[in-house]
């Protein structure tokens, strides 16, 4: 393959006792569709889920934002979404009805990435799927990965690496057009991170290697829309990232993780949860949460075949890490609704408290 196209697409289409995870008649429904389905568009494909969304990975050749690969997904999801609601699934087909499909899913509720390039012998990749949380949860780890070397050894050791990357970040905020700045680590790094703080608002889209040009990430960042006076769109998180050679090793990049940082997400989409790295299939617990990321680690032939997956956070080391973050939460958990523990009231999921805040006005006078 001259080009080759990886498309993840992922959706909450209906979930067990909640917003939990899907059921595996669903699991089957949605994996039997592409079979029957997937023909000649795919070179291959394969599913996942985290929490309460399916994962699609498609390998193809169509680029980017293609309208036959959107439309399966779409399709796919549709089918399972019909299926949910049979089986009584909670919030059945809960992404797919932001409006009629114009050939792109892309902010209508899934989640997407793409990255269109040309393959390496030994193209090696991970999938990252993140649950109860936003794309900005992935601006600190990335940023630690390819621009820090406490973090990232190889920005120090390796040739291919010493120009260091570009970061493309993107404001969510913008919903009238993709609104982006393209900053080069390390000579910009203060302005990437000074962007980075806000995590509600720039969110890491793509990275570079300044070198080669490759591209080595792509996540689901994508400007918002506004939905009754609320910025919807920027739920529940995919990234495609590609490893070794021009790029940190899968090692390099799945290591930030392990500091379980704050991010916003958990209980009502409202709260400050930290981000655990999880086994794949973990389904969603505590306080709706944690906020959690999962990292499936393949590889592909020129041909487009993928092979089985690794799961790059089920060993020994993430057990101690995810015990540490679960303390990490309840210590937050503490604060109940005061202070950092629930988000700024333009953030939270739910308009209840405003509202309510607002109807309160009345109760106030001047003395
Ligand atoms: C957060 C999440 C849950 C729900 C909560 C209430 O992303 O999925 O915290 O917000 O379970 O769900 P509803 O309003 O659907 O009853
Ligand atoms: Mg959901
Ligand atoms: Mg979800």
């Amino acid at each position: 393959m001259d080009k080759m196209t990886l498309s993840c697409i992922k959706a909450d289409i209906g979930s067990v006792g909640g917003h939990v995870t899907p059921s595996k008649g669903l699991v089957d429904a949605v994996r039997t569709y592409l079979k029957d389905h997937a023909g000649k568009t795919l070179k291959d494909w394969d599913i996942s889920y985290i929490g309460d969304d399916i994962a699609l990975l498609f390998v193809h050749d169509h680029g980017e934002n293609a309208d036959k690969v959107h439309k399966l997904a779409l399709d796919t999801f549709n089918h399972g979404a019909d299926f949910a609601r049979k089986q009584g699934l909670y919030g059945a087909g809960q992404d797919l009805d932001a409006g009629a499909f114009s050939g792109n899913v892309r902010g209508m509720g899934p989640a997407v990435a793409e990255m269109e390039f040309k393959p390496r012998k030994g193209e090696a990749f991970i999938l990252f799927t993140g649950d109860k949380t936003d794309a900005g949860a992935y601006s600190l780890p990335l940023y630690l990965a390819f621009a820090d070397p406490f973090h990232c050894p190889g920005l120090l050791l390796a040739k291919t690496m010493t120009e260091g990357f570009s970061f493309r970040i993107i404001d969510v905020t913008h919903t009238e057009a993709d609104r982006v700045a393209d900053l080069k680590a390390p000579k910009d790094l203060y302005d990437i991170a000074a962007l980075l703080r806000d995590d509600g608002r720039y969110h890491i889209e793509s990275i570079f290697n300044n070198k080669s040009g490759e591209i080595a990430v792509r996540t689901s960042a994508c400007r918002g829309r506004m939905e009754k006076g609320k910025l919807k769109g920027k739920d529940d998180p995919v990234m495609l990232c590609r490893v070794q050679g021009d790029f940190p090793s899968s090692g390099e990049v799945i290591g930030p993780f392990r500091l379980g940082h704050y991010v916003s997400g958990s209980g009502r989409g409202s709260h400050t949860t930290p981000l655990m790295p999880v086994k794949q299939y973990s389904p969603i617990t505590f306080f709706d949460g944690p906020a959690s990321v999962s990292a499936r680690a393949y590889s592909v032939s020129t041909a487009g075949k993928l092979t089985e997956y690794v799961d790059l956070f089920d060993h020994p080391f993430w057990e101690t890490v995810r015990a540490d973050l679960a303390r990490k939460f309840i210590q937050m958990r503490e604060q109940g609704f005061a202070g950092p523990a629930m988000l700024n009231i333009q953030e939270l999921e739910y308009g209840g408290v405003a509202e309510k805040i607002h109807a309160l006005q009345d109760k106030f006078h001047t003395k």
